[in-house]
């Protein structure tokens, strides 16, 4: 059957510049998602989302920004904003798991709120013309607070409902929840989208027998982790290409550039990359070793020889 991949934002990783990058030397994802806009109080959109959501920085992308908010005005704020840049749709996020986040009712925090949520889509709908999406863990505390909330949803025209099949309090370890998320197919009149730990082609094919209904699966750290992924699940292959490395090697490479002329001093830079190889770590052989050597590199040189020692043992390996 076919499908629609998506990638699911990450606040600190999939802002343009990354987004670009990764449509240049990988492909594969139909749809990005950008990471959320939140306005803490003040009706003004940061310079850094404004960048993020600029046409001309998205210009061969498809991407639907998102909003995190428990507020109806707000709501309407970001809906208007990303109107007047020429977007049809604002996803609205109520999965963020963080303690801080979901104990001010947003987020995973709000989906016990019913009403809450009403009053947001009530407005949205009524004063503005914006196609709304979801994106939602299953509850908080449990995986039968959403079940609460679809009587709610289905009486407005939302796109899609993108499910993270986690509750909030799991924050990101622990299982996915299938039978839960399975559940949830059968409570709405929605389409579902499905999230959640595809971090390989043999992940995304079990998700994909289990739920037979669902054509729209969204990837997000998996897609840092192995940048490959998407086309390789597109492909219906688990064979790299031959210039796997080298490929890997020109796209960190723009990143690094791009990110080192957006942030200035060798710390926040430094920062910056040690978070993606995190992730990036996670397809080599030993991803604690190299984990641990780009930590150690003190400085842009010795970050630059640490990177291409890694990559010179990952050719040498067979992968
Ligand atoms: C560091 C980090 C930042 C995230 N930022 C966002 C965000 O801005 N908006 C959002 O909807 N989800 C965000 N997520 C959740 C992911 O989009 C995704 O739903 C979650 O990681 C589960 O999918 P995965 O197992 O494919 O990663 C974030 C996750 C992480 C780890």
């Amino acid at each position: 059957m076919a499908f629609t991949l998506l990638s699911s934002p990450l606040q600190g990783f999939t802002d343009f510049r990354f987004r670009n990058a990764f449509q240049k030397y990988f492909g594969g994802i139909d749809t990005f998602y950008s990471p959320y806009i939140r306005l803490n109080g003040q009706f003004k959109i940061k310079t850094s989302y404004q960048n993020d959501l600029l046409l001309e920085n998205n210009n061969t992308l498809e991407v639907i920004p998102q909003v995190i908010t428990n507020d109806a005005d707000e709501f309407l704020f970001v809906a208007k904003y990303v109107q007047s840049l020429g977007y049809k749709e604002l996803n609205w996020n109520l999965g963020c798991p963080y303690p801080m986040v979901a104990k001010s009712g947003m987020g995973s925090g709000l989906i016990c709120k019913p009403s809450k949520i009403e009053d947001v889509l009530k407005k949205a709908h009524s004063e503005t013309d914006i196609l709304v999406s979801m994106k939602m863990r299953m509850g908080y505390d449990n995986a039968e607070e959403i079940l609460d909330v679809f009587p709610i949803l289905d009486q407005y025209p939302l796109k899609n409902i993108a499910i993270h099949a986690r509750i909030g309090k799991q924050l990101y370890k622990g299982p996915v929840d299938l039978n839960a998320f399975e559940r949830c197919i059968t409570s709405t009149k929605h389409k579902l989208y499905y999230n959640g730990d595809i971090t390989s082609v043999q992940a995304f094919k079990t998700m994909q027998e289990r739920f037979p209904s669902i054509n729209h699966f969204m990837i997000g750290r998996g897609l840092i982790a192995d940048p490959f992924l998407p086309q390789m699940i597109k492909n219906n292959t688990t064979t790299y290409p031959k210039n796997r490395w080298e490929i890997f090697e020109e796209f960190h490479n723009t990143i690094y550039q791009q990110y080192d002329a957006y942030l200035s001093g060798p710390t926040p830079i430094k920062m910056k990359m040690l978070g993606f190889w995190e992730y990036f770590s996670e397809s080599c052989s030993n991803p604690q070793k190299v984990y641990k050597a780009i930590k150690k590199a003190s400085n842009p040189v010795k970050y630059q020889n640490t990177v291409n020692e890694i990559l010179n043992n990952e050719r040498k390996s067979k992968n």
